[in-house]
């Protein structure tokens, strides 16, 4: 990528941060201010938002809801398609008013969006009362940039290394204090031919064991019962470091400090799926029943062009695996549509697998071209009413499919966390199952982070009803 935009002074070194972090006290401590943080995008970008926060606060803003009272605006954008970027500059757009308004205010766009040239570009040009930007591999930048900007210097729009380092040590504060995120790697080597992700993200880097069990030792200690190990590719932990742990052991490892919780991951690339992760999670039981591995197509064809690294057969292979050393586990997985040249023939092999499969979820996406990517240039774009079409048919599969699966579940009793109120059923609570299933129920005792009991009494496709059996 073309570093132009690059920071004009000399590249930081992460320790730097608290020294600017106090250097920001010294301005704005004291002062009241408050840091406003809206997060798009993936797990990983919460992950990230979570840190943001805690360098607000270290800096000395308190964090706030309402963009209209912050002194500091964090936009963290994602660009995995299209309409994730138009979200995000349309919002962008919204906040000048907040600028006008107050004139001190400083606004920062960082994530996945402005690591691509060309949006760091747009940021600069189009939306002149965007102070910087920076991205994800930069997170700890934010103090000194901050520091910077509030000094008078000029706006600057960074743009990440390909090869940058591991950061330990960035303050953090999580939003939930039962379920936390914890990333184990960053970056992606893989480059599927329409993923932007290694291209934002930067190479594949893994954080030292010792570091995460460290951070996940503390989360139990403080009773968090829902960890979920986040990295673009999991399966390939380790690869290329210099400490003998694949993503197995890792797991193994994690899995044996004594609690009551359970660990989650994400996400699994097929490719790199091992029988010895599939026999590490059916041998312990506080890796939660539940796999997420996503297909993309049921093409071995359209996975070639991809540039997946597997085929459809393998794919089965490593599936009935799964399937029979962990027969309770609910499975899901990700469905590109309309990929550029997915034929009849290749999209009804996708629906063969579905329902080959039966998985308990389905995310699934129409195929946005990504500027920079191979697929962007491939021919036979698929015209528009065929993608509804596409996708329609995969909804209806899936709905029947989730359906029926889902009717299995009734008079089964789960163990759930308590997520609170439900948004659109007034009057009951929301509950997780182990396997991420939502289950709804009604209970006057029940509190946001309990585990609770809940038998079920009635099902669809994409929610279970219950009551609390005490
Ligand atoms: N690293 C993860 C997922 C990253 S993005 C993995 O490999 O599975 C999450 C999902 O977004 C992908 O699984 C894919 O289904 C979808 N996605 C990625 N790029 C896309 C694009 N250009 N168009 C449509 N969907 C895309
Ligand atoms: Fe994107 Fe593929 Fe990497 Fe996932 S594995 S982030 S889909 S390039
Ligand atoms: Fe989006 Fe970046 Fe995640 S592109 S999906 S926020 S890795």
């Amino acid at each position: 990528m073309n570093k132009s935009n690059r920071i004009k002074t000399e590249k930081p070194i992460p320790a730097d941060r608290a020294k600017y972090a106090n250097a920001v006290y010294s301005l704005v401590g004291g002062k009241g201010y408050k840091c406003f943080v809206q997060t798009f995008g993936c797990q990983q970008n919460e992950a990230d938002s979570e840190r943001i926060a805690g360098m607000a606060l270290e800096m000395g803003y308190s964090i706030t809801n309402d963009p209209n009272e912050a002194d500091l605006i964090v936009v963290n954008t994602c660009a995995v398609r299209e309409h994730a970027e138009k979200k995000a500059l349309s919002l962008i757009g919204q906040y000048k008013h907040c600028k006008s308004n107050k004139k001190e205010l400083v606004i920062a766009v960082c994530g996945c969006m402005p690591s691509q040239q060309h949006r760091a570009d747009e940021i600069k040009h189009k939306y002149p009362y965007v102070d910087f930007t920076f991205g994800t591999s930069d997170l700890y930048m934010l103090p000194e940039l901050l520091y910077r900007r509030l000094s008078g210097a000029k706006r600057t729009f960074v743009i990440p290394e390909d090869r940058p380092p591991v950061v330990e040590d960035i303050p953090v504060v999580r939003e939930s204090n039962y379920r936390a995120w914890v990333s184990i790697m960053y970056g992606c080597n893989n480059f599927c031919s329409y993923c932007i992700v290694p291209y934002v993200r930067g190479r594949e880097r893994s954080r030292h064991p010792d570091a995460i069990e460290a951070e996940v030792r503390g989360l139990i200690a403080e009773g968090y019962k829902d960890i979920t190990l986040l990295g673009q590719n999991v399966n390939s932990y380790g690869r290329g470091c210099d400490f003998n742990c694949d993503f197995a052991d890792l797991l193994e490892r994690l899995a044996s400090i004594e609690g009551d919780y359970k660990l989650h991951f994400m996400t699994s690339h097929p490719k790199d799926a091992t029988k010895k992760l599939v026999d590490v999670m059916a041998r312990n039981e506080h890796i939660a029943r539940q796999f997420h591995l996503p297909l993309q197509s049921g093409s071995s064809e359209i996975l070639r062009r991809m540039n997946r690294g597997y085929t459809a057969e393998k794919y089965i292979e490593i599936l009935d695996y799964i399937k029979e050393k962990l027969p309770d586990a609910t499975l899901s997985t990700d469905i590109i549509v309309a990929f550029p040249g997915e034929t009849d023939e290749d999209f009804e092999k996708t629906l063969e697998l579905l329902s080959y499969v039966k998985y308990d979820m389905v995310f699934s996406f129409i195929y946005s071209p990504r500027n920079g990517t191979p697929a962007a240039t491939m021919e036979c774009v698929i015209p528009d009413d065929v993608k509804a079409e596409r996708m329609r048919r995969l909804l209806d599969l899936q709905t029947e499919i989730a359906d029926s699966l889902n009717a299995k579940c009734l008079g089964k009793t789960y163990r759930v966390i308590c997520q609170g109120q439900s948004k659109n059923n007034a009057g009951m609570l929301e509950g997780r199952t182990e396997g991420n299933k939502i289950l709804l129920f009604a209970s006057d005792t029940a509190r946001e982070g309990d585990y609770v009991n809940v038998k079920v009494t009635e099902t669809h496709a994409y929610a279970l009803y219950g009551e609390e059996v005490k």
